[in-house]
């Protein structure tokens, strides 16, 4: 086992934000955590697991051990009546899957193209876009638990998704209804627990476009294409989140900031009676959605800067590095969370809403 000292993160994170790992170590199998496990010096030390780094703010150099997730592989491993079962190493890039499964002729992934990140951290926050989620195509995945060693698989039900939430984000699951004790005894969650190796999903055999959303709709217009192949959602779904989102290759930037917000009907009420411009999509529990990048963007915040951290000028929902690449120089992590934190007094002294992050602050 190597383990790597003092190693630069800057190119390990997609914020690129500057900062060291006091020591790293790269996981291409369970075989890799296990001699990690079993060393007397580092195996007993606090780890943080690593994947395409596009969803955490570095606030400092990271003082647990770094598992680098590097697992390879993608292969069909199975079929079911109605779906392809596809298995991919946790460390693949999410979108080269993508682009494999349309390739080798299993649709079913592309409005979830481009989505910057690894496949292993797609079920920790359950990535989605242009309506389609992780938990609408998993199967199942593989992890490793990070002190016993043990590789156990979890099913959908037991990976708790939610809307960019799942198990992988929580010290524990909570349950409507419980008693917070008995809660913390009986469904502990797997936050810093356990390490993902590989995720199996199912394809559907037959499948449906998912058009439903504004921005596909306009494509379909322009194009005069009102049923696109799989291959057409995918290149369109590259376009739009080219033209709208930052490239974290060219700048620095974690996508959404924040989640968008769910509030009861009252509440969203109230907001359109101060405010009747406000995007909000009706949900079926009888709540309702609001749009965080509106939120922002009607608070002022688009092009705003903190630092070398700013508010993109074409989403208002993701925070930028302006100075990534130059030198190694740019945003800090305090720069980062200084804008997040001045954004969120806005938006709640105007709407009375608190925005919640989705990357997880290290
Ligand atoms: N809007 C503004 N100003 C802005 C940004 C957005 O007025 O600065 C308005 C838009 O005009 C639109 C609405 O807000 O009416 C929603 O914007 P958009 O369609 O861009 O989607 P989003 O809600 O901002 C979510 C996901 C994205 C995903 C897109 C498409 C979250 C937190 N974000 O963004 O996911 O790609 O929908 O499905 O749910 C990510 O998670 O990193 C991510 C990029």
């Amino acid at each position: 086992m190597l383990v790597e000292k003092n190693v630069p993160l800057q190119s390990l994170n997609t914020f690129h934000i500057v900062a060291k790992a006091h020591a790293l170590v790269r996981i291409g199998s369970e075989a890799d955590v296990r001699a990690l496990l079993a060393d007397p010096q580092w195996g007993p030390q606090p780890k943080l697991v690593l994947g395409g780094g596009s969803n955490v703010v570095l606030t400092g150099d990271v003082k647990p051990v770094v598992l680098k997730v590097e697992v390879k592989g993608m292969h069909l491993v199975g079929e079911t009546a109605k779906a392809w079962i596809v298995e991919a190493g946790a460390g693949e890039l999410w979108h080269e899957l993508v682009r494999w499964t349309l390739a080798q002729g299993y649709p079913g992934l592309e409005n979830m193209a481009l989505i910057p990140g690894t496949v292993g951290a797609s079920p920790v926050q359950n990535v989605g876009a242009y309506g389609v989620e992780l938990q609408d195509r998993f199967e199942s995945l593989d992890a490793i638990d990070l002190q016993t060693g043990k590789v156990f698989a979890l099913n959908a039900a037991q990976c708790a998704f939610g809307y960019r939430d799942s198990v992988f984000k929580h010290g524990t699951v909570p349950q409507p209804g419980a008693d917070a004790a008995a809660t913390e005894h009986q469904n502990l969650g797997l936050k810093d627990r356990a390490l993902i190796l590989r995720v199996r999903l199912a394809l559907p055999k037959v499948w449906k476009p998912v058009l439903g959303y504004a921005d596909i709709e306009k494509k379909m217009a322009e194009h005069a294409c009102p049923q696109p192949s799989a291959q057409q959602i995918f290149d369109w779904v590259c376009d739009i989140r080219r033209a709208k989102l930052p490239d974290p290759a060219v700048m620095g930037n974690a996508g959404s900031f924040f989640k968008n917000p769910t509030v009861t009907a009252e509440q969203c009420a109230d907001i359109i009676a101060r405010d009747p411009k406000v995007v909000h999509y009706h949900l079926d529990d009888g709540t309702v959605k609001l749009a965080a990048g509106w939120l922002i963007d009607s608070c002022g915040w688009k092009g705003k800067t903190v630092g070398q951290a700013g508010v993109y000028e074409k989403q208002a929902l993701v925070l930028v590095n302006r100075g990534s690449g130059v030198d190694g120089l740019g945003a800090t992590g305090g720069e980062v969370m200084t804008l997040a934190r001045a954004i969120q007094t806005s938006v709640y002294e105007r709407f009375g809403i608190v925005l919640e992050p989705e990357p997880v602050v290290v």
